[in-house]
């Protein structure tokens, strides 16, 4: 007879790529999950597999984290069940790929409100009841790319630094609590997010991408150990030392190189 587990992960973006990878750590160390997407479809066959695989509870919940009321009403739902929420991961993202000046900007707010406001929301709502509770864990899935300007991803790049910030500002007032907060910095990474950016064409898809699993685990165990952050990689941990010891103008202009469409044939 397995263990039934009383805590419950709420992971938002967790039917595909490193959310889906980090439902499955979860799932194997035995917690319950609360998991959020936009397709019910893909969160009943995530709920079903993890729930058989694991004998954990799944409880799925369809939103679109496009809508500025809907982490409130997340929120609010997970309440009403009765849920007490005790690791909160904010990881469902998107990007918009192209010259700022061409890109559409009812995507880039749509982005800023999903990459931004809602992370915001979410800690928010939820940390006031893990304060209560006296008691938490809070992984928010930032990038490499919040290190570094990046043309052709201007406002993504610009959202993802948000969220370190945001996150080690937090970590910071959080000291003297029994309450963490974590960052993840994943690099390029093999998921759905470069064609959903619809960034096919750029040259950065010519480099390594890197597992989804492997990101996942190192979130997870940064997380259970309560580190201020985690770039997953050597090579990206080497790229962010190089970076911060290079003038921003000079990693702009090297990541318009890296991140510009592919010569056509
Ligand atoms: N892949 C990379 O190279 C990379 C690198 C660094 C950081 N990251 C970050 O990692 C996180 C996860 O991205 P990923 O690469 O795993 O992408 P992905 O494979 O495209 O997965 C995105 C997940 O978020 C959900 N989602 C997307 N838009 C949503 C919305 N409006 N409302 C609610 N859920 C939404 C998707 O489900 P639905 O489409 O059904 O809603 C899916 O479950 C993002 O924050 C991303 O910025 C990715």
């Amino acid at each position: 007879m397995t263990l039934q587990s009383s805590q419950y992960v709420l992971i938002t973006g967790a039917t595909s790529g490193i959310g889906h990878e980090l439902a499955k750590v979860f799932a194997a160390h035995n917690y319950n999950l609360v998991i959020v997407a936009r397709s019910a479809s893909d969160l009943a066959v995530v709920a079903r597999e993890l729930s058989q695989q694991y004998g954990i509870e799944v409880i799925a919940i369809e939103k679109d984290l496009f809508n500025v009321q809907s982490p409130f009403e997340l929120h609010k739902e997970v309440l009403s069940r009765g849920i007490k929420i005790d690791i909160l991961v904010n990881n469902a993202g998107q990007g918009v790929y192209g010259k700022f000046v061409d890109t559409d900007l009812r995507a880039e707010l749509d982005i800023i409100q999903l990459n931004v406001n809602a992370y915001v929301v979410l800690t928010k709502l939820f940390l006031r009841d893990m304060v209560n509770n006296q008691g938490g864990k809070i992984l928010n899935v930032a990038s490499i790319a919040g290190k570094v300007p990046g043309p052709f991803q201007s406002v993504y790049h610009g959202t993802k630094a948000f969220v370190h910030s945001f996150t080690e500002a937090i970590r910071a007032e959080l000291a003297d609590t029994n309450i963490t907060i974590t960052s993840l910095l994943p690099g390029p990474t093999n998921t759905d997010f470069f064609n959903k950016a619809k960034m096919q064409d750029s040259k950065i898809l010519e480099h390594h991408l890197a597992d989804a699993a492997t990101v996942a685990a190192d979130g997870f165990n940064a997380l259970m150990k309560g580190d201020d952050m985690m770039i997953s990689g050597l090579k990206n941990k080497a790229q962010v030392a190089m970076s911060n010891i290079t003038p921003d103008r000079k990693v702009a202009r090297q990541m318009l190189d890296q991140q510009e469409p592919k010569a056509a044939d």
